[in-house]
């Protein structure tokens, strides 16, 4: 049985659910995590949460030390990560509020720590990312939706852009020929960090807004705000289903 732990992320600093067991202040070998790991219990199921932006939400998507969030749950024992990322919607089907569970992601992140795999190797290490996220997790999460009757988009091709600024129309119509159907800041390094230590991951992906030139609106904090508090229940009642389901 898999050991599960959620990744929060804007909006999702605390999850209601969770009955809440421990707090745990960890140190890693990479540093501290985002923040104390919170260890619960939600419909009888052990999940363990990190807010990736901290709790206040105050750590921007290039300033988040993966590598400590991560090694911080394969130190628990943790072998299954579902992350929610709150994303703009590029495809005309990628509408506000629709929740997407990605199959593939193009990196257009620079700068930022993207391996554990760097110094004192005794050889060179190249994992595999065919498939940037687990089929078994992706799995789980398509049929917790279709039971809970939350029409969700079971693929896409999320773009990681580096932020924290939000994208140019230029940018956007960029994604979108490469083609991107969702933009987000925070899928990358996460995933191929997981990957590395065979942990099964896969995002929950929240549209909060229409990418840049995709309406004639300016993409403001309300308009996210407003997105992630009507989209926020689904992802809860989602993931409420998947942890029954694991029992
Ligand atoms: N672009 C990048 N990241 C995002 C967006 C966006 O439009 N919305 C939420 N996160």
């Amino acid at each position: 049985m898999s050991k599960l732990a959620i990744i929060g992320g804007t909006g999702l600093i605390k999850l209601p659910n969770l009955n809440i067991i421990d707090t745990r202040e960890v140190d890693t070998k990479w540093g501290k995590p985002s923040a104390a790991i919170s260890v619960g219990e939600w419909n009888g199921k052990e999940v363990l949460f990190l807010p990736r932006h901290g709790n206040p939400h105050t750590i921007l998507p290039h300033k988040v030390n993966y590598r400590a969030n991560l090694q911080s749950f394969y130190d628990q024992g943790i072998t299954e990560i579902v992350a929610i990322n709150a994303v703009g919607g590029i495809s005309s089907d990628m509408t506000p509020c629709r929740i997407v569970i990605p199959d593939q992601l193009i990196d257009y992140t620079h700068g930022r720590i993207d391996t554990f795999y760097e110094d004192n190797l005794k050889e060179v290490v190249h994992i595999d990312f065919t498939a940037p996220y687990s089929e078994t997790t992706r799995n789980k999460l398509i049929n917790a939706a279709n039971q809970s009757g939350i029409s969700i988009a079971d693929k896409g091709t999320y773009g990681v852009t580096q932020g924290p600024r939000l994208e140019t129309v230029a940018e956007i119509n960029r994604l979108e020929k490469d083609g991107c159907d969702i933009v987000g800041m925070t899928s990358m390094p996460e995933a191929s960090l997981a990957r590395e230590l065979h942990i099964d991951y896969a995002c929950c992906s929240l549209v909060v807004n229409w990418a840049a030139g995709k309406t004639d609106e300016i993409i403001t904090m309300e308009i996210i705000e407003a997105n992630l508090k009507q989209g926020m229940d689904n992802i809860l009642s989602l993931l409420g289903v998947l942890l029954t389901n694991e029992l």
